[in-house]
């Protein structure tokens, strides 16, 4: 089982989750999150809608959650055992996933006619919503304006995320991932202060690709994993980020500005006009070398092979750190290393100009699209070994560190 540094351990008793699983076809993945909140030992009670019913069994939702589950408002035997109102108020959070347009409407207008829009509306604990659903119906200027009520109201919202929908079509709708919601959720009982409000942070994430002619490039295996998470748990702490994302096959993160760029060129121009920022972590994978001239045409296969010119991409990240006005107050490197970790990490952090440097030795273990990650923090004050972790728990304990050492409590200099 994954640790998580934001979930503190030692509780009393456990945390309870009231999951509402409403009708849409992402309700399959309502199966994976209980797995998830409960492998974070969060105890789950499901309500599932008519229309959820449809999509996942109540079967499944008791097994998974090993408690009975709620669906009928009106039940005599429902409402002696477990009254709608000791529903939602034995729950320290409600979580609605996915979240339907149809549901959003409900409960921006106060409406009570079921079960889940009634726990919804008796709840006396904070809201989180992964809306789920047709691209048309999420830019629908209608859900758009229940967001924006609910959004007054307090509730929390978490995606949708960009990409294929199940209906065919691409866009935003996408439910936001189970692993990323359980995280959300854990954070938000963890207390979910957001500690970075009011901070503007940058974010570099996935590979750069340097043309070559029309054609070809030269990239790395950078997945943007890990980047990507960063962005997401700085945004869920309340951080305005943008995220500068080479090419990747992952979704934009929710809550985040995304710019999508090719070239290390391309990335620094974006992160120059994405300043100033209170916070900077570079975790791209900006290619070391770009030709001196990229070819107008295509390169033919014919004679000798071609001998590139190659000169070194704009370093963004000692671009980022130069001392200045406009110098973020933290940035933080990354560092892929595969001699002496924290002797190498230790002397960029000083070559880059940098703050932190997250170093992790990928000649021991496969970084690059691995879910997991082992780094050493490299601050001022030394080396710092930090547990084997996956790279969404690791974005959320940077995010914290980021947090307390910016707190207007803490020491001017980062360390
Ligand atoms: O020099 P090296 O590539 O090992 O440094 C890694 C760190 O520097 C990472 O944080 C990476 O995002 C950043 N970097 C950058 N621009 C470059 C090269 C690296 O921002 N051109």
């Amino acid at each position: 089982m994954e640790t998580d540094a934001s979930v503190p351990s030692g509780l009393a008793a456990p945390q309870r989750v009231l999951l509402i699983i409403a009708g849409g076809i992402a309700a399959y993945k309502a199966l994976e999150l209980i797995r998830r909140l409960r492998e974070r030992d969060i105890a789950v009670r499901c309500v599932l809608t008519a229309a959820g019913a449809e999509f996942v069994t109540p079967l499944s939702v008791a097994a998974l959650s090993g408690e009975r589950v709620y669906r009928d408002l009106f039940s005599l035997t429902e409402e002696s055992e477990m009254g709608h109102i000791r529903l939602s108020r034995e729950a320290d959070l409600v979580v609605v996933a996915p979240a339907t347009a149809d549901l959003m409407a409900k409960l921006a207008n106060g409406h009570a006619d079921d079960l889940a829009s009634t726990a919804l509306l008796a709840t006396d604990k904070p809201v989180l919503l992964a809306p789920a659903m047709n691209v048309e119906m999420w830019r629908h200027p209608a859900t758009q304006r229940n967001l924006a009520r609910l959004k007054d109201d307090g509730v929390r919202v978490i995606g949708p995320e960009s990409g294929d929908l199940a209906c065919g079509e691409v866009g935003a709708g996408r439910m936001a991932e189970p692993h990323d919601i359980a995280a959300a959720v854990g954070f938000l009982l963890a207390g979910g202060e957001p500690l970075l409000a009011g901070r503007h942070a940058l974010v570099t994430s996935g590979p750069t690709r340097e043309a070559v002619d029309p054609v070809r490039f030269i990239s790395n295996r950078s997945s943007g994993k890990q980047g990507h998470a960063i962005a997401a748990a700085l945004a869920r702490f309340g951080a305005t980020t943008t995220l500068v994302a080479g090419p990747t096959a992952l979704g934009d993160p929710p809550g985040v500005r995304t710019v999508h760029v090719e070239s290390a060129q391309e990335m620094a121009a974006a992160c120059e006009a994405a300043m100033p920022a209170d916070i900077a972590v570079c975790a791209a994978a900006v290619a070391d070398w770009q030709l001196r001239a990229v070819a107008a045409r295509k390169i033919k296969k014919r004679g000798a092979a071609p001998a590139f010119d190659l000169v070194e991409t704009p370093d963004i990240l000692a671009t980022v750190s130069r001392p200045g006005p406009r110098r973020p107050r933290l940035v933080v490197g990354f560092a892929a290393e595969t001699g002496d970790l924290i002797a190498e990490a230790t002397a960029k952090r000083r070559r880059k100009g940098c703050d932190w440097i997250l170093a992790n030795d990928v000649a021991a273990t496969p970084i690059f699209g691995a879910d997991t990650t082992t780094v050493h923090l490299i601050t001022a004050t030394g080396a710092e070994a930090w547990p084997r972790m996956s790279k969404i728990a690791l974005a959320e304990r940077l995010a914290r560190r980021i947090a307390a050492a910016l707190a207007p409590a803490a020491a001017p200099s980062p360390a």
